[in-house]
């Protein structure tokens, strides 16, 4: 990776990333991008750029001399079920326009895929990397079909793809974009804020989540592995911990012992929970490319609980 361009750098991950690519590859080697401008302007480039607009995206590529797109831009899961038609064209037909763009300027793709590409039907607890994958949302269908496509791009055209299957994401730059794993940033804050917090996820769900900088890390640590190593490419079930409401407060309550969690499910945001897996087997991305996070939840939590605002 020598120019990056970064899609939907507005977001969760993106206001994150893009600042760890720029201290790794240099400021003006990579662009950030979004549908909208950002709201603080960071250092460095920024292009505001739609991903379903193929031309623009083909022109930017191109004008810039991009090698390598870190496509983030996407609408995420909670969000999608309100509008499944605009779910699909930006996750689906975003990144078909996306890729069709870097396979005609032969550059390579990050993807990022997400723990909703499985389903009822996946195996829920250590949940293989290659496995039945019959999501019910329409974000998990999207994924399902852009872990699928990337795969597709690599066969057909060589074309250097790579991808993950994050987990929930928890970090304090830039809140969440409206995930069914929200409820695990928003408990911080309110921690902080109010000593309590109420959980639309119910009690014994259990999901993956990570921490943000093993995120960021994981996305170089792939995006420059040897590809003689690299026996799947989209996408590699990778997490850093598996926990319930219930656990993520007992965490809290190590360093604010007064800490309460009480609950009022949210039904919608639940019956996407369920669906996914309460653990995943991450084996792949630890033999391939020596996929190793450094955060466990007690670590995380110290960290998150110094770093969330203060009121
Ligand atoms: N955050 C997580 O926990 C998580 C977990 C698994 C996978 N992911 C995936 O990672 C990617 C980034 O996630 P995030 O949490 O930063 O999301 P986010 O919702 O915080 O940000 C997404 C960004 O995409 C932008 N966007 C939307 N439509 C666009 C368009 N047509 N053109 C250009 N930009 C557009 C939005 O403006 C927003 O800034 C997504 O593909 C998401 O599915 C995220």
């Amino acid at each position: 990776m020598k120019k990056i361009l970064v899609t939907g750098s507005n977001g969760q991950i993106g206001v994150e990333l893009v600042r760890h690519l720029r201290g790794i590859y240099g400021d003006s080697n990579v662009t950030a991008s979004d549908i909208n401008k950002p709201s603080v302007s960071d250092e460095g480039p920024f292009a505001v750029l739609d991903v379903c607009d193929g031309k623009a995206v083909a022109e930017f590529l191109e004008g810039s001399k991009v090698d390598c797109v870190v496509h983030l831009a996407g609408i995420l899961s909670a969000k999608a079920e309100t509008n499944p038609q605009l779910a699909w064209n930006v996750n689906a037909n975003g990144l078909y326009t996306v890729l069709e763009a870097a396979r005609a300027r032969g550059c390579s793709l990050f993807f990022p895929s997400s723990i909703a590409a499985f389903g009822p039907a996946s195996p829920q607890k250590n949940t293989p990397q290659d496995t039945i994958q019959r999501p019910t949302t329409i974000y998990g269908v999207a994924k399902v079909a852009g872990e699928l496509l990337c795969d597709y791009y690599h066969l057909k055209y060589g074309m250097d793809t790579r991808g993950v299957r994050f987990p929930g994401l928890i970090s304090y730059a830039a809140l969440p974009g409206g995930g069914t794993t929200d409820y695990a940033v928003h408990i911080y804050y309110k921690a902080v804020a109010e000593g309590k917090y109420t959980s639309y996820i119910a009690k014994g769900s259990f999901m993956d989540m990570m921490y943000m900088p093993d995120a960021l890390g994981a996305v170089v640590q792939l995006m420059e592995a040897d590809p003689k190593k690299l026996i799947h490419r989209n996408a590699f079930n990778i997490s850093a911990m598996s926990f319930d409401p219930e656990g993520i407060a007992a965490s809290i309550r190590k360093i604010l012992p007064d800490f309460k969690l009480s609950y009022d499910v949210d039904p919608k945001r639940q019956a996407i929970a369920d669906s996914w897996p309460d653990s995943l087997d991450c084996s792949a991305a630890r033999d391939e490319w020596g996929f190793s996070p450094s955060f466990d939840l007690d670590a995380m939590t110290k960290d998150m609980l110094q770093r969330v605002p203060k009121p």
